[in-house]
């Protein structure tokens, strides 16, 4: 039908799917497959996936576990040749290892299933359905082993020390890498988000609380092979200040060391895009995922040089190692009007390589930002997850995914920007910049979605009243070419008992705010990813966590391979779930 409106992508909305239906659903006419699962060997001389079998050396050279962020970057004229990018967010270690597996091997191999991955892929002409190539020059894994710079102005920070790192500016690894973000000059951003849950701490410090690390939570209790997980050990107070950043790759040289960016803060990153401002400074967006957290911006010091040279690239590689962070404070102007709307500010909390929060150093400030934030009163929103400008119109959208403690006792009330008492649904807030300048300090704002489905109250879909797809636990956001927005949700299994989905929204015109599905995922996954390419008639979707609630005797998904209990599997299948990046084309 007319709805799917992008040339490349008509389509008629799907039905939610039941949580039951273990397959990836797509709109008549189109087919989906997978491209890369996890457990796929990557690196040249990687085994296949052996999943009763499965050892730390084999995971380092394959494809890693829970991919979320996900791009497609094409590096031929012709279409034919692509750049695959993905973050491995966590392990779920009940429903990848057979019972008896032994600790250790379960430790080192999850270190190896998390990081991210970079794959190149190939097809025979624009259209079709890529292929990973196996071995290839560009591939890559990053791993909890690979070296990673600290750059920036708490670089060599005495908070950023430990008794391996003397320097404060080599760290090993990434971790928990959830949504993000391809520069203009095409490296990968993402965002180290819930880093807590790894270690032991005192629990005790307010410091630590305030990110949430606690004596009690790492139950993967990977100190009993690495001391460094163990920040109550005098060794290793500061390891945990070493995760929650924004890293860098650059996914053109395998052989680049990745950076930590902490110009950028640290806080339970969901990820980071970043738009070119008019005057040539690049903006970078961010939600830190947590109930009652904020949404940042960061504006670099320096002016992106345009082209590919040598020289612009070294340069641009440098653009998010300084600049301005700042946080934003949304004002409502009433909803005697009807809407949720009104005006904001970002209140600085770096300025000039300076602290802006008394009380706090530069150091202090880019590494405990969450209390530097606290300190000049921003808006608790409702779990900032995936924030995206559109390279259309300037505005930026902001996926606030749920906050079911908005309005409970003791905790703070609906507001404008988060109008709705124990959101179990979320929102999307649509943020337009003053004048269209991202480097001001005003904006002005709307809500433009209230997601829900029939029975949920308060929903509000960007002014449409026709019918819409239901959707709720907005996370991941994209464009596609004609600058509509897609969403992907988290969540939707609880929130409104159907399966999670992509969603499609128009932002502009007649039809800004009709909610349509394109996609639902398997039974227990969630929908990353998502990457549109829709003049080229493609949507792929990076498929999290599939049944991840099971066990590996007990399957709650057998995606992608679909391999029936007590069936053999051939080579390189599983008869349990595995996470998966899918690619939707139009059929034939
Ligand atoms: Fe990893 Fe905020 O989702
Ligand atoms: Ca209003
Ligand atoms: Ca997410
Ligand atoms: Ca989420």
């Amino acid at each position: 039908g007319h709805g799917g409106g992008a040339h490349g992508l008509p389509f008629t909305a799907i039905a939610p799917a039941a949580v039951t239906v273990d397959t990836v659903t797509v709109p008549a006419g189109y087919r989906w497959d997978p491209i890369l699962r996890w457990g796929d060997p990557i690196l040249r001389g990687a085994p296949a996936f052996d999943q009763a079998r499965q050892s730390p050396e084999a995971q380092a050279g394959q494809f890693g576990y829970n991919n979320d962020y996900l791009d497609i970057i094409e590096t031929s004229r012709s279409g034919t040749s692509a750049l695959l990018v993905c973050n491995h967010e966590y392990t779920n270690e009940n429903i990848m290892f057979p019972p008896g597996t032994d600790p250790a091997t379960i430790i080192r191999t999850a270190w190896a299933a998390h990081g991210m991955s970079v794959v190149e892929l190939r097809r025979r002409r624009r259209g079709e359905k890529w292929t990973y190539v196996p071995g290839a020059r560009l591939n890559r894994r990053i791993t909890l082993d690979t070296p990673f710079a600290v750059d920036g102005p708490a670089a060599g920070s005495e908070l950023l020390t430990t008794k391996e790192d003397p320097t404060g500016r080599v760290v090993r690894g990434t971790i928990n890498n959830c949504a993000g973000g391809t520069t203009p000059w095409g490296t990968v951003l993402s965002g180290e988000e819930n880093f807590n849950q790894y270690f032991r701490a005192t629990g005790t410090d307010p410091k630590e609380a305030r990110y949430g690390l606690s004596a009690t939570q790492d139950t993967r209790n990977w100190r009993s092979l690495d001391p460094r997980w163990d920040a109550t050990s005098p060794d290793f107070v500061h390891e945990p200040n070493r995760f929650g950043w924004i890293v860098e790759v650059d996914p053109t040289d395998p052989t680049s060391t990745p950076v930590k960016h902490t110009a950028m803060g640290r806080f339970k990153h969901e990820g980071a895009n970043v738009i070119v401002n008019r005057d040539g400074h690049v903006v970078a967006y961010m939600g830190d995922d947590e109930r009652f957290d904020y949404l940042y911006r960061f504006v670099s010091r320096d002016r992106i040089r345009p082209g590919n040279s040598w020289w612009a690239r070294r340069h641009n590689l440098r653009l998010l190692s300084e600049g301005d962070l700042s946080v934003a404070r949304f004002t409502g102007d009433g909803l005697e009007d009807g809407v949720s709307d009104g005006t904001g500010e970002w209140l600085p909390l770096t300025r000039d390589g300076q602290s802006m929060v008394p009380g706090f150093t530069i150091e202090e400030v880019l590494v405990y930002t969450r209390l530097a934030a606290d300190a000049v009163q921003p808006t608790k929103m409702d779990r900032p997850e995936d924030v995206e400008p559109s390279r259309h119109s300037g505005r930026v959208y902001v996926a606030c995914t749920n906050n079911t403690d908005r309005g409970k006792v003791g905790k703070e009330g609906p507001t404008e920007p988060n109008p709705r008492p124990l959101n179990k649904d979320g929102h999307v807030v649509e943020l337009i910049p003053a004048n269209g300048d991202h480097t001001v300090d005003q904006f002005t704002w709307n809500l433009l979605l209230i997601c829900g489905d029939a029975a949920s109250a308060g929903t509000y879909f960007g002014g449409w009243t026709g019918p819409v797809s239901p959707i709720s636990c907005p996370d991941n956001v994209a464009f596609d070419s004609e600058g509509n927005l897609w969403v992907s949700t988290d969540g939707q299994p609880s929130a409104i008992k159907v399966s999670d989905g992509l969603f499609k929204v128009p932002v502009e015109g007649p039809e800004r705010g009709r909610v349509q599905q394109f996609l639902a995922v398997p039974s227990g996954a969630e929908t990353c990813g998502p990457v549109v390419h829709d003049r080229d008639g493609s949507v792929f979707v990076a498929v999290q966590h599939p049944g991840e609630d099971g066990t590996w005797d007990a399957p709650q998904s057998r995606f992608p391979d679909f391999v029936p209990a007590g069936g053999a599997p051939a080579a390189g299948q599983f008869s349990g779930p595995r996470p998966t990046v899918v690619q939707v084309t139009r059929s034939r």
